[in-house]
């Protein structure tokens, strides 16, 4: 009896999830995504989402981009949860989809080292991980999916080597070091700017925060009364310094370049002429339900799943961009 009760809590629980987004608002794409129609059969397979931050436009479309892919699969049903930039939490979501039983888990981690036990216990328990975005250390997962970060780095690196003809005094505002994409875009940047004379006078954490990026800013600017360029991990990143410099009187003096490229924010900045270039990092969440569908129906999917990348600066703005080779 007492099993029962316990069954029947579990799935009124899980089904409140869905429905109504794990206590946040009941549209958007923080809440459910392929909720059921009341006269539709039951879904069959249950997926748990852990986004590790929907303070941030990227990820409120990567959420957005996962419930429009799954919207025309009546057979799945998604559940998010989002760890508020907090890896306690985001640890704690994975162990609950654990015990709850879902069937499979799609994970935007948040750090690499500590959210990499959980998966991998995730795994133990027969749950498939689809892990998107960001790395984790090891391969106890079943599919990464994400854009090439080392690649986009040194792109950015040779473009701004072409924008200040080989030589100026740069800064590097590094998303969160102890997250991949952050470790990659800085390693990628450096190979890029190899070889010519080009100086970062200034780098920092910003964690890939606007106001944390802004405040970094400050003390740049403060420091140094000339800069040239600053590079941005990520566009609310270059905002943020761009925010910083016009506030300094100095945005005019230096360019802002940045990674996202997403169209209300990155792109829109080129074509204000905020910032000289983006390049596009996709958010990958059409892909993770394309390959969750896979593994839910048995099949193979591959280890690895790399995603394009695009470049945005002024010569292509107006024809969308151009692919990176
Ligand atoms: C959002 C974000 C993006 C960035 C990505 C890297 O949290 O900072 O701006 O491209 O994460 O993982």
């Amino acid at each position: 009896m007492r099993k029962l009760l316990g069954q029947v809590v579990l799935i009124a629980t899980l089904f409140g999830t869905v429905l109504w987004g794990g206590g946040c608002s009941k549209s958007g794409p923080e809440a459910g995504g392929a909720t059921a129609k009341p006269d539709a059969a039951p879904p069959k397979y249950t997926i748990g989402m852990s986004q590790c931050n929907l303070g941030e436009p990227w990820r409120v479309q990567m959420n957005e981009d996962i419930r429009k892919a799954a919207e025309p699969h009546p057979e799945i049903r998604v559940i998010f949860k989002d760890a508020q930039n907090d890896t306690l939490k985001q640890r704690s979501q994975i162990e609950e989809f654990v015990s709850s039983k879902v069937n499979l888990i799609i994970i935007s981690p948040k750090e690499a080292q500590p959210l990499t036990e959980p998966v991998a216990r995730a795994m133990d328990a027969g749950i498939p991980v689809i892990v998107l975005d960001r790395r984790l250390l090891g391969d106890r997962y079943t599919c990464f999916i994400g854009a090439d970060n080392k690649k986009i780095g040194k792109a950015a690196g040779q473009w701004i080597v072409k924008k200040l003809g080989g030589k100026g005094k740069v800064v590097e505002l590094m998303g969160l070091m102890t997250s991949t994409p952050g470790q990659d875009r800085h390693t990628g940047f450096r190979e890029g700017i190899a070889g010519s004379d080009i100086q970062v006078i200034f780098e920092a954490d910003m964690k890939w925060l606007e106001p944390d990026a802004r405040k970094e800013m400050e003390s740049a600017l403060s420091r140094f009364d000339h800069i040239d360029l600053v590079y941005a991990h990520n566009d609310p990143g270059a905002h943020g310094a761009y925010l910083a410099a016009q506030a300094a009187g100095r945005e005019k003096e230096m360019a802002f370049v940045g990674i996202d490229a997403l169209p209300q924010e990155g792109v829109a900045y080129v074509k204000q002429g905020i910032l000289s270039a983006t390049f596009q990092y996709p958010t990958g969440g059409a892909e993770a339900i394309e390959n969750a569908l896979r593994v839910l129906k048995g099949e193979a999917v591959p280890k690895e799943i790399v995603l394009g990348t695009r470049l945005y600066d002024q010569s292509n703005i107006d024809q969308g961009g151009a692919p990176l080779p």
